[in-house]
């Protein structure tokens, strides 16, 4: 009873003539299935837009989006300012040029920017310039507890009152415009209300995942000399309790033996998990958040600041070294978030909106607090564990809140409960394979849900390659096509533009409003990791290909990035954490498929001359890993090996350890230039010991 729909939506728009190939869909005789119609099957390889979503659609037909497409691509300026002088408000408009670039580092520095000597404030578009057009009493936040039952919620203007009273507090102990604040909260309520209070007075928030450990919390304040740190006394994460307030002391400590210390640790007592006298406290340094916020005035008047002047710095992991600080500017953000969520979600005011991600992370900052805010929406919060108390509790909180729109990563899955409140569908971290898009598609949204698998990263800011759900056909497992004003290109390992049907590095030309501007304190690198790959592009650190009918495939990253239940990890950090602990001679560590996480930690380990193998070294180098980076970090594997497989020049060939971790011994490829071949045969006999 599938309702097989050949050909049905696919008629080749004219405006596609001047178009890169990256934006161009030439759909032939595909299997598909009408939304709402039925489930997907493994046959179908196209899932249509039903007419009854489309019709309601922003963006309502394919010829819609490449009509817009182009626009934005001949005429980026006109596109771009358009949208930011009719949608924001700017106390005063930008100059003359609307952005200039330069993405090429043969011409010189690697310069972006957008909407310069433009003069706004984001948290003043996020909630005065929604409170003035009427939405004072629209809910802005649902907070959902881990325990079920305690739930709190903000309307605009409550929420404006909480920032103000914070803003105002931050002023009082100096925060200047400009001055970087580390915030290591969890997801509370108080977290989007201090990246607001920080962007209202210009401060420049760097928010800490509240996983990392204290040494990488303390290596993030090291780096940007915070005025204050905020976080809170514990968490409930679970059944468990997070001190997070005695990871912020050690971390502080740690610190100030580098030589920053921090005057200000204002401390949330977060009373559902830990009471104040229960808190280990340093008078003079910390101070209750309950104890000041609230004596102070619920109105505090906004810093104006350039469209260009930093908005937050979030560290990522890289490839090799130390994280970077992702830095992102006010202006082009601004605008780039606000119209990536309202497009590629199909917003609507009355939209019910929850992202599972943790504000620790970018799509927290893109996705939780400013792209949904600066729309006006309705944000769900949820503080907890998504199995706690049961698998059922994301469904629970979905129904509970009527949830329309969805955005999650692929992982978190237990089929239980109706959900028909949802509308949208979105996905996001890793790639999302058929089967998985198929079961996201037919059981939680019983497919009548688009869903919109949105490719992009901490570097870019927002959504960069995903579909428009009223638009698009979609393939499961695909992201389809570049949003607006975004051109991606495949390139081949010398850097030449592929066409057509293709698979290679996934790069970028021009830049786009949401791009990053460069890394905290470290232009250089910034040009190094990400221009000079492929010049004149933006090189993404991801492989792609592309179909004979124009869709976009990301296949993982090709560098020595891994990405563990949507979490970057570094396997140089890794690497450095386990070579750290006394007994462990050498480490290399590579990513493997894994059921639940996407990848997996494997770790490769030679203990020091004389230390034999055993349970006891292995738990305490996973324990040095989760000290040094953070629980998420541990690995999942540690594998025994006498030597690592290396070339005469002593270069580790993480090609033949990539294969071993997976087990696919048969390809393990030419293995003759290794300084000993013996190696390899040494760690598959130890592969599962
Ligand atoms: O490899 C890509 C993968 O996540 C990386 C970016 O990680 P991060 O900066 O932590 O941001 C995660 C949230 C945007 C990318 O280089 N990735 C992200 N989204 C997708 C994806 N891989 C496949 N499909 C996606 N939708």
């Amino acid at each position: 009873n599938h309702n097989h729909n050949h050909n049905h939506h696919f008629r080749h728009a004219d405006s596609t003539a001047s178009l890169p190939s990256s934006a161009v869909a030439k759909i032939s005789h595909l299997k598909a299935v009408v939304l709402g119609d039925a489930p997907a099957s493994e046959e179908d390889d196209v899932v249509l837009p039903s007419h009854e979503f489309s019709r309601q659609a922003l963006v309502p037909s394919q010829q819609k989006y490449l009509e817009m497409y182009k626009a934005s691509i001949e005429n980026p300026a006109g596109f771009w300012s358009g949208i930011a002088s009719s949608e924001f408000y700017w106390k005063q408009g930008w100059g003359d040029q609307v952005y200039s670039e330069n993405l090429d580092v043969r011409r010189g520095n690697i310069k972006i920017e957008w909407f310069k000597g433009g003069i706004t404030n984001v948290c003043y578009n996020c909630l005065d310039r929604n409170i003035d057009a009427g939405l004072a009493d629209k809910i802005a936040l649902y907070w959902e507890s881990n325990e079920p039952g305690f739930d709190a919620t903000l309307t605009y203007s409550q929420l404006l009152q909480r920032v103000c009273q914070l803003a105002n507090y931050l002023k009082s102990v100096g925060v200047r415009k400009g001055d970087a604040v580390v915030v290591y909260l969890p997801m509370l309520m108080e977290l989007p209300i201090t990246m607001l209070a920080c962007t209202r007075i210009g401060a420049v928030h760097s928010v800490v995942f509240a996983g990392f450990s204290s040494e990488s919390l303390a290596q993030r304040i090291v780096d940007c000399k915070p005025k204050v740190v905020i976080t809170c006394n514990a968490v409930k994460r679970g059944p468990k309790t997070i001190f997070l307030k005695d990871i912020v002391d050690a971390a502080l400590i740690d610190s100030a033996n580098k030589g920053i210390s921090v005057d200000v640790c204002l401390t949330y007592e977060n009373q559902l998990a830990l009471k104040r006298e229960k808190t280990k406290w340093k008078e003079g340094r910390d101070i209750w958040w309950e104890d000041v916020v609230p004596k102070y005035p619920t109105s505090c008047d906004v810093e104006w600041v350039d469209a260009e002047d930093p908005l937050f710095l979030l560290y990522t992991s890289g490839s090799t070294g130390k994280p970077k600080g992702v830095l992102h500017t006010t202006g082009g953000y601004m605008v780039y978030t606000a119209t990536t969520f309202k497009y590629a979600f199909d917003y609507k005011d009355s939209d019910v909106y929850w992202c599972t991600a943790d504000c620790g992370w970018i799509t927290g900052h893109s996705y939780v607090t400013y792209g949904p805010m600066l729309n006006g929406a309705t944000i769900l919060l949820y503080e907890g564990a998504p199995n706690y108390p049961d698998p059922g509790r994301c469904w629970d909180i979905v129904d509970k809140y009527k949830v329309t729109i969805f955005y999650t990563a692929p992982t978190l899955y237990v089929t239980r409960y109706s959900r028909k409140s949802l509308r949208v569908l979105g996905s996001v971290g890793e790639p999302i394979n058929p089967s998985a898009w198929r079961w996201f598609f037919n059981v939680v949204g019983g497919s009548r849900c688009p869903i919109s698998d949105t490719w992009w990263q901490t570097e870019t800011g927002g959504f960069m390659i995903t579909p428009l759900p009223g638009a698009w056909p979609q393939k499961p497992g695909s992201a389809t096509f570049p949003f607006f004003g975004v051109q991606p290109v495949i390139v081949d390992e010398k850097g030449v533009e592929l066409d057509g049907e293709c698979s290679g590095y996934l790069c970028v030309k021009s830049s786009w409003p949401g791009a990053f501007r460069t890394l905290y304190g470290d232009h250089e690198r910034y040009e190094t990791t990400y221009f000079k790959p492929f010049p004149g592009y933006y090189f993404t650190g991801d492989g792609c290909s592309r179909d004979k009918d124009g869709y976009h495939w990301l296949t993982g990253r090709v560098d020595d990035v891994i990405n563990v239940s949507g979490h970057r990890i570094g396997t140089a950090e890794v690497e450095s954490a386990l070579v750290s602990h006394p007994q462990c001679a050498e480490a290399a560590v590579v990513g493997v498929e894994h059921q639940v996480k996407g990848q997996g930690i494997y770790a490769f380990v030679t203990p020091v001359e004389g230390i034999s193998y055993s349970e006891e070294l292995r738990k305490s180098l996973i324990l040095t890993v989760r000290t040094q980076i953070g629980a998420f970090a541990a690995p999942d594997k540690i594998h025994w090996a006498p030597a690592l497989p290396k070339t005469r020049s002593g270069k580790i060939m993480r090609r033949i350890l990539r294969k071993i971790a997976a087990r696919q011994l048969d390809e393990l490829g030419d293995t003759s230039t290794l300084a000993d071949p013996g190696v390899v045969d040494q760690l598959i006999k130890l592969a599962d010991t």
